[in-house]
């Protein structure tokens, strides 16, 4: 059992996603399927981090703006419902920013730049010497994000542990500078001993890697192998059929563990018929890959039929997702808020009380 199960009632949890375009399997398989689970048991916070995007997309802010409504559209279709979380949007939580300025006092700048996902995205976006400052900077905002809401958990993939590390050093930083913390003291001990933060943890759990439609690498947009929610029927058949597996005939003993399989038993939800095909496919019983891609598009065709539907209540109506983006801000607001107003009490920061509308 993970850490944020453990806990009894509605532990708070905070994730979110940068704003990149459209939403596809590969984002249910690895993230937003779980996300609709927890948000029964937990008390959810979703950021649209668009301020993120900003970092290496400045010049195409339009394109920003879509992809976080977007996004939201993808999140709404796929099952999150508002009504149960808080989905809201970084640019509009003023907290955030205010968060960022003070934690980037508490983090080492060498310790923020040896973060290996950074580096990473250095290189594989290829931005050399070339990035702004305000770059490296989201990594510290991403500390803000999440701390502003003083969740138990970060439901997050592998690549974003790097980031959790950071968070927990600056909470830690911040109990034991501000809240007179001990330094020796054990992170769960940090809460109940006057602490304003309590030390996240990234809960990476079982997440699932999807390969893309190639068969080769990650479902990726940009690798243009992704079946995307916002997909029809035909479309889908259409993807599914060009699964490449490299299979010659039906009576040929197919591999199961190739790309076509992780389909199946990824999307096809009768366990006993899963057995039956790999057993069929693996002995080369008379099973064509054809047959197979014909089953695995009707079963992700009966995931995607409901979110049709719901999408079908959004699409060209930007106004209700910004609706629902806008109630999310209010609620999110009314958090941050209160978790900045205790910071500056503890960091000498109060001079007279202080008075900020957003909405
Ligand atoms: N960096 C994350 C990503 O690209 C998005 C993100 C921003 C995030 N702020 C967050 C995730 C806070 C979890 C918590 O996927």
């Amino acid at each position: 059992m993970s850490s944020i199960d453990a806990i009894a009632g509605k532990p708070r949890i905070l994730t979110g996603d940068t704003p990149t375009g459209q939403l596809h399997l590969g984002h249910w398989v690895g993230s937003v399927k779980r996300r609709v689970e927890l948000q029964h048991s937990h008390d959810c916070y979703f950021i649209i981090a668009n301020m993120h995007a900003y970092t290496t997309r400045l010049a195409k802010s339009e394109d920003i703006r879509r992809d976080s409504i977007a996004i939201v559209r993808d999140y709404l279709a796929m099952g999150i419902d508002p009504e149960k979380t808080t989905i809201f949007l970084q640019s509009e939580i003023p907290a955030i920013a205010e968060l960022t300025f003070l934690f980037a006092m508490l983090l080492p700048f060498n310790r923020v730049m040896r973060n290996p996902t950074l580096k990473t995205e250095i290189e594989v976006k290829g931005l050399g010497e070339s990035y702004s400052f305000g770059f490296p900077l989201y990594a510290v905002g991403q500390t803000a994000d999440i701390l502003a809401f003083r969740p138990v958990g970060v439901p997050v993939g592998e690549d974003q542990v790097p980031h959790l590390e950071l968070t927990r050093e600056v909470a830690r930083r911040f109990n034991q500078i501000f809240c007179g913390v001990d330094e020796h003291a054990e992170d769960e001990d940090h809460s109940k001993l006057g602490g304003v933060f309590p030390i996240p943890h990234a809960d990476v759990g079982v997440v699932g890697r999807l390969a893309g439609i190639d068969g080769i690498n990650k479902m990726s947009k940009s690798l243009n192998n992704a079946i995307f929610v916002a997909d029809d029927a035909k479309e889908v058949e259409k993807k599914v059929k060009k699964i490449f597996t490299g299979r010659q005939s039906p009576t040929e003993p197919g591999d199961i563990n190739n790309v076509l399989f992780q389909y199946v038993r990824t999307f096809i939800k009768d366990e006993a018929r899963v057995k039956e095909l790999e057993e069929k496919y693996a002995k080369g019983d008379n099973i064509g890959d054809g047959h197979v891609k014909l089953e695995v598009a009707a079963a992700i065709n009966e995931l995607l039929a409901p979110m049709r539907e719901r999408r079908a209540k959004y699409e060209g109506r930007d106004d209700l997702v910004l609706e629902i983006l806008k109630a999310g801000c209010e609620r999110a607001n009314k958090v941050a808020e209160a978790t900045l107003e205790r910071v500056k009490a503890h960091a000498n920061l109060v001079h007279w009380p202080r008075h900020v509308r957003y909405v």
